[in-house]
């Protein structure tokens, strides 16, 4: 299907339409409320001790969601002591961290990103929704779609990329699946689409810390996905915990109120990250915690996590005059009016089904699917992959073979490692006694530095035909203030590839991770590498098809590998400065000695490094080969309300039935302000068998090559652009059309 983000958004459920009855409810019970009921719904808590404990507060209506509760049998519970105990019976919104799936775990979003199949990322959402809701969880705390170009950063596993229109489609992709058609579903969750905004580019890489963003460039890359998110219906969003120039978002009143709500017609509630309302104290930017409440509910908090200022500061400060009741009612309307579109005051219990749902069939079969598309092939030299009848004895090693709680990767709360198939198993399920299995993982765990154990993986290696090399990072080492200085694989992992490398075997090296690692060095030892971002818990199976053939690889890098740590950022819609790479620069080792001073190359590079990555982004191989030819376009001048249409033929060249991800990239070459030197406009996953040549269009509206330029005016303005249709960012020959006037 080719991936058309109007068409997409347009098929969203999308911002509820004003429904006049339910309006006159939210106002009715607002009416009935007293200003500490009121206040009540703007706080959320997060569970803790038995329900007496928290029955006191909920019967007070000072309560409005609870998170970190997943029992079906306690949120029940709390449920009753709301509806049946407080003065106006309004039900608690339980929230919980979903971020990819509750009981069955999909691949980590980086990895279905990979993917680029947005119908495939849906699924995942709704599976998630599904066994979420089973147990009373009605919101989700996803999709994270912070725009991130520093892979040293953690949080990296938990979003869509580096680029501003896959995380678009993706983000908006995970809204429906979690809200499916209709919020008050049963089985419907709220989404929330976070962190609001620019949390990934915290300076060095660093989580928690500060960014500086400019407009420009928050309108053109970092909020693009979130305005995505709320044409497709997103009911609540999060803040982020960063500052922005010295703004924390927590108490930016320009994104919250002026871009939000007035600019995209948002109408649901924002709430803070963790604590996200007081730390501003620790920020810098209010004196104390009653300032911070003061400032987060004047730029547009509706909802506190955790850190009570609200029902702390703010009846005083109303009482003082500083927070006007109005401010207060439209946070609680825009709380209230959530609730009500999720059905609560109809449903407010769970279902009860939750035994049956939990791990279905059709919920494992769609995560090994998500796993299938989102694994990487990176280098296959010689075809070493798949591996066929030749192959009669596996050596089997690393410490991610037979790794379950690992594999999940992070954010993962509810997911029972018990139900992880891992490779190893899976491996020799598919092998069975046809093929000798030999493991020997050499490593206890990715950080393990003893590498007394690397001798034996090296003669399993030495006594095989082939040797698969499970590496990566523990689930832990990504994920929320989980950052690394160094991309190189920790432990003693690169010596244990080196080791089993010596024995002149071929080695498949197979990457569990939650970021991309410099894994340079080893992918050159290395005959074949494939990449998956921690694949959850069918990544077993998957990797197992994938690796003998019954599955064939598509994902591509939704992100850049840069070679070396000291290249970030790195990423493939930068701006060509004035003295761009020529990408043929010497490097260090080849400069002659002696050599007199002069500014050497003259370009945007690294003596070092030279000046592409590793592996670019929207790259990926398959057993099979793809050519790419007759782009013709429908006009190569167009007025700004004009369609373009791209067709170009695309051709399975090779011998495996695969799928590509053909990707249109487009360049704006002069403008009022430097644009990227390319910029993914579409995508779409084409699948052909052996010889098969199809012809394949992309339609892109002119007015989507609008971006916000000098005048801070979101415009297309006339001129020439190039455009590219290949299968990464780096392939493809040029075509050039004309916008006019
Ligand atoms: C965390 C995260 C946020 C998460 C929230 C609730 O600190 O930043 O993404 O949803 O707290 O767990």
């Amino acid at each position: 299907m080719a991936c058309l983000l109007p068409a997409v958004l347009a098929s969203c459920s999308g911002p509820e339409p004003k429904d006049k009855a339910l309006e006159a409810k939210v106002e009715k019970l607002l009416a009935r409320m007293t200003p500490e009921e009121k206040i009540g719904q703007m706080n959320q808590v997060s569970s803790y001790g038995n329900i007496e404990d928290m029955s006191g507060i909920i019967k007070k209506g000072e309560v409005g969601s609870i998170l970190n509760e997943v029992d079906p049998q306690r949120i029940s519970a709390l449920q009753h002591v709301a509806v049946e105990e407080s003065r106006l019976g309004i039900p608690l919104l339980i929230a919980r961290d979903v971020i990819h799936g509750f009981r069955t775990i999909f691949p980590i979003p980086l990895g279905q990103a990979a993917s680029f199949d947005p119908e495939l990322v849906e699924e995942g959402a709704r599976v998630a929704a599904i066994e979420a809701s089973s147990v009373g969880i009605r919101w989700t705390f996803a999709p994270m779609i912070d725009i991130a170009r520093d892979p040293r950063w953690g949080r990296i596993a938990e979003g869509c990329g580096e680029d501003t229109y896959l995380t678009s489609v993706m983000g908006a992709a995970m809204v429906r699946g979690f809200q499916g058609h209709a919020l008050s579903d049963p089985a419907s969750i709220a989404a929330c689409p976070k962190h609001f905004v620019g949390y990934g580019a915290a300076e060095g890489g660093r989580d928690y810390a500060s960014t500086f963003i400019p407009e420009r460039l928050m309108r053109n890359v970092y909020l693009p996905p979130f305005e995505a998110a709320a044409r497709a219906g997103a009911a609540t969003y999060m803040v982020s915990f960063n500052d922005n120039d010295g703004v924390p978002s927590t108490g930016n009143a320009f994104t919250l109120r002026q871009v939000l709500r007035d600019e995209w017609g948002f109408d649901g509630f924002v709430v803070t990250d963790w604590a996200s309302a007081t730390e501003m104290v620790a920020h810098g930017f209010a004196a104390d915690s009653k300032e911070a409440a003061l400032k987060a509910v004047q730029a547009g908090i509706d909802m506190e996590m955790v850190s009570y200022s609200f029902v702390r500061h703010l009846p005083e400060l109303i009482a003082e005059g500083k927070v006007k009741q109005s401010v207060i009612d439209n946070a609680v309307r825009n709380i209230l009016r959530i609730k009500y579109r999720l059905g609560l005051f109809d449903h407010p219990y769970p279902d009860g089904q939750q035994p049956s749902v939990m791990y279905a069939e059709a919920h494992l079969a769609a995560a090994k699917k998500a796993a299938v598309e989102s694994a990487i092939l990176l280098k296959n030299d010689k075809e070493t992959l798949p591996l066929t009848g030749k192959v009669k004895t596996i050596a089997i090693v690393g410490p991610l073979a037979d790794a379950p709680y690992e594999q999940l990767g992070t954010w993962v709360f509810d997911g029972e490692k018990t139900h992880t198939q891992t490779p190893l198993q899976a491996i020799r399920e598919t092998a069975g006694d046809k093929v000798q299995v030999i493991y020997e993982p050499g490593l206890a765990y990715s950080r393990d530095k003893n590498g007394a154990g690397i001798a034996r993986a090296a003669a399993a290696a030495a006594r095989a035909d082939v040797v698969l090399a499970f590496v990566g990072e523990e689930s832990i080492l990504s994920g929320e203030a989980h950052c690394l200085a160094d991309l190189n694989l920790v432990g003693a992992q690169s010596e244990l590839i080196a080791a089993v490398a010596r024995t002149g075997k071929p080695v498949v090296t197979v990457v569990m991770a939650g970021r991309p690692l410099t894994i340079g060095k080893e992918a050159d030892l290395s005959a074949a590498v494939l990449y998956n971002f921690h694949p959850g818990t069918m990544g077993g199976p998957a990797i197992a098809d994938l690796l003998f053939g019954k599955e064939v690889p598509s994902g591509k890098t939704p992100v850049t590998f840069p070679k070396t740590a000291g290249q970030i950022p790195v990423y493939y819609a930068h701006h060509n400065t004035g003295r761009p790479a020529t990408r043929t620069e010497t490097l260090i080792d080849r400069i002659p000695v002696d050599a007199g001073q002069t500014s050497l190359g003259n370009t945007s590079f690294y003596l070092d490094a030279g000046f592409d990555p590793l592996y670019p982004f929207g790259y990926g191989l398959s057993y099979t080969t793809f050519g790419y030819s007759n782009i013709r376009l429908s006009s190569s001048a167009l007025k700004k309300d004009d369609v373009l249409s791209v067709l170009f033929d695309l051709e399975n060249t090779g011998k495996y039935t695969a799928t590509e991800i053909a990707q249109l990239y487009v360049q704006d070459k002069v403008a009022s302000v430097a644009r990227p030197v390319k910029e993914l406009k579409r995508f779409t996953r084409v699948t052909l068998e052996p010889g098969e040549k199809k012809t394949v269009a992309f339609d892109l509206p002119v007015s989507e090559l609008a971006f916000w330029n000098i005048n801070m005016a979101k415009v297309v303005e006339p001129g020439e652009f190039g455009l590219w249709v290949a299968g990464d960012s780096q392939s493809g020959e040029e075509t050039v059309f004309k916008v006019i006037d």
